[in-house]
């Protein structure tokens, strides 16, 4: 089972990544933990471009689907080996970053076309202005896409596309227990679905 987890900046996907994980071990299941961007080349490039900020939103989109390609190859790889692969952050972050700096949703569809589909996709939603404050104590941090007007946009695409698409969202305004609550059920929901636990 593939799950990819998206969000804004700073609406906890990373902490709870690692929490589900830990998890998910815990009941004696194999599961691989891996994020967008990767720590490939492309990955690297991408995030020593998040610091220059004046990147066209064109090479952004292509650098994230690039590296997602690589990425796919080693989520095949793992699910193959009958592992559940946790994503931190996947296709959903193009659609909504890459659609917030400007690009056409379709043409961020069709570049992002050999990208594996999540057996389960989960959308962290929280306040930007939360988040921001959450992450770095003030309205904006250092990267590109860290600015409270832009998470905004980012926010309300990602909400409109995970309605679209029926896919779960969760309050990360809440404790970071009662969160990893709710994502539990949602995905012990999916496990009984598939019959990986009865
Ligand atoms: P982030 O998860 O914040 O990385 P880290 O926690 O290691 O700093 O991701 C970096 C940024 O990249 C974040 O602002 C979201 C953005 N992003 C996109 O714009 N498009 C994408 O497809 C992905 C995967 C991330």
């Amino acid at each position: 089972m593939f799950i990819a987890i998206d969000g804004i900046d700073g609406s906890g996907i990373t902490t709870h990544c690692k929490l589900l994980c830990n998890w998910i071990e815990s009941l004696g299941l194999k599961v691989h933990l891996t994020k967008e961007p990767s720590s490939g080349k492309i990955g690297e490039l991408i995030r020593h471009y998040l610091k220059l900020k004046d990147i066209p939103a064109a090479v952004d989109a292509l650098l994230f689907a690039a590296d997602r390609v690589e990425h796919c190859i080693e989520i095949k790889s793992y699910l193959d080996k009958g592992y559940i692969v946790i994503s931190d952050r996947y296709v959903e972050s193009s659609r909504a970053y890459q659609v917030a700096e400007g690009l056409p949703p379709d043409w961020v569809d069709l570049i992002n076309r050999y990208a594996i589909t999540p057996d389960l996709n989960i959308i962290l939603d929280v306040e930007p202005r939360i988040a921001l404050k959450r992450k770095f104590g003030r309205d904006i941090g250092d990267e590109k896409f860290e600015e409270l007007e832009f998470l905004t946009r980012v926010r309300e695409i990602m909400l409109k596309n995970a309605r679209l698409r029926n896919y779960p969202i969760v309050d990360t305004n809440k404790s970071i227990e009662e969160v990893h609550r709710s994502l539990r059920e949602i995905i012990l929901g999916k496990f009984r679905d598939v019959g990986i636990i009865i």
